[in-house]
């Protein structure tokens, strides 16, 4: 949409692109800068969603839909994100998502967002499809390490990953649900002739970032090393590899298995993407100790509704018994407070320390989650809330709702 200060155009606008990561001023310029880096492919790989995309966009419109309504002449000069996440401090109510085949973006991606998770104090939730071993991951010092756990193949498997987590030291773990059937990612399929072999135009530009395929495949192809035994050994290229354990994911993961996860991981543990209200009503029952609600940003199923939608809700059934995050759309601080205002204890980022991974390795995802808690802090004492505990519904107007009601008061 065009902006209102610019008049048919001018004056000339461009995000900031260069090496200097501090001129970043939002997420926009970090992922302006990720797309000038990396091949096709790859960013059809991070950036795309099921389908038309419907779930993917509503996910970034819905914020719009709430507006804040400031209060003024407040204190703001102790202003803090500093907060609890189970139980232990964290600089911001924010969580970087697990993401998988982070090595395709730079080798040893995934230590890289560990690394700058660890400079942000935030949690950084390894994915059972990354690329280097949650061992080495764990080295990071500083880190509060999580993980999340795809089931496939036979119980064994989810019980070995989960033994494997715990002995690395994860604090806390996130069973993704609504995976097991892949979600139709047509812009990505796209960029392939067959399931593992690239386009020839994919190839010719991927040959166009030199410096992306030196960072990435200097020591050749990224591997799966935290579920690579589990794999046949004739299936154990990257792209064939990653096939191959789709295919295993049982379409039938139910909430019996979730009992089963759950009396074998004895820490903290939340079931991810989850949207319905009836289960996250299950939930709330099943033990376990937290919900991340989300979509799987916009990867999986299309034309749903975004987990802004239902937070409110929510929240409304959980109570305090288990904890609430919110997954999906995160580009800006004040996305964060809306979020908190309307229910969550804490966000996942996805995309957003992503776009920082590819524009600059772990300092570009440190930048990116500076990004977030810079602009937060600053929205917070612009809407005169001194503290995260200030927001509420009632900082908050919807926008179909306006104009707002005269106060019963008067
Ligand atoms: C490139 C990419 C890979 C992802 N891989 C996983 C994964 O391995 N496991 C998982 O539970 N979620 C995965 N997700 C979903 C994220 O955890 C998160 O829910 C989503 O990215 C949030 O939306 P956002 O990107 O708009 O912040 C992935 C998302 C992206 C963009």
């Amino acid at each position: 949409m065009p902006s209102p200060a610019q008049f048919q155009g001018s004056p000339q606008r461009r995000y900031y692109t260069g090496r200097d990561l501090d001129r970043a001023q939002a997420i926009a310029d970090v992922r302006a800068r990720a797309h000038r880096r990396m091949p096709r492919f790859v960013l059809e790989y991070l950036e795309s969603g099921a389908g038309e995309e419907a779930t993917l966009r509503r996910e970034l419109d819905v914020w719009h839909e709430w507006c804040f309504v400031p209060r003024t002449l407040r204190d703001e000069c102790h202003r803090s994100l500093s907060c609890s996440l189970l139980g232990r401090p964290a600089r911001m109510p924010v969580a970087v998502a697990p993401t998988g085949l982070n090595g395709i973006f730079q080798r040893h991606g995934d230590t890289a967002l560990a690394q700058g998770a660890a400079r942000a104090g935030v949690p950084f939730v390894q994915s059972t499809m990354s690329n280097d071993p949650v061992e080495e991951v764990a080295k990071v010092p500083g880190l509060r390490h999580w993980w999340q756990l795809y089931v496939f193949g036979p119980d064994e498997i989810w019980q070995a990953l989960t033994d494997r987590a715990d002995a690395a030291g994860c604090e806390a773990m996130m069973l993704t649900t609504n995976a097991q059937l892949f979600g139709r990612r047509e812009w990505y399929a796209r960029t392939r002739a067959t399931k593992t072999r690239p386009t020839l135009p994919t190839m010719l530009n991927a040959a166009r970032h030199p410096s992306w395929a030196l960072r990435t495949f200097n020591h050749g192809m990224p591997g799966f090393p935290n579920v690579i035994d589990f794999v046949p050994k004739d299936r154990r290229g990257f792209f064939e590899s990653a096939f191959w354990i789709r295919e295993q994911m049982p379409k039938s993961l139910s909430w019996e298995t979730v009992a089963k996860i759950r009396d074998r991981w004895k820490k903290p543990m939340f079931l991810k993407g989850l949207l319905h209200p009836d289960d996250i009503l299950r939930a709330r029952d099943s033990g376990v100790d937290g919900v991340v609600l989300g979509s799987h940003g916009g990867r999986q199923a299309d034309g749903s509704i975004a987990p802004l939608d239902v937070l409110p809700r929510a929240r409304e059934i959980v109570g305090d018994s288990v904890a609430l995050y919110l997954s999906g759309g995160i580009r800006r601080g004040a996305d964060v407070l809306k979020a908190l205002a309307l229910g969550a204890d804490a966000v996942l980022a996805g995309r957003a320390p992503l776009y920082g991974l590819c524009a600059g390795g772990a300092d570009g995802v440190a930048r990116s989650l500076a990004i977030l808690h810079d602009e937060a802090l600053n929205e917070l004492g612009q809407i005169g809330a001194p503290a995260l505990e200030a927001l509420g519904p009632e900082l908050l107007a919807r926008r179909a709702d306006l104009p707002l009601a005269p106060h019963p008061t008067g």
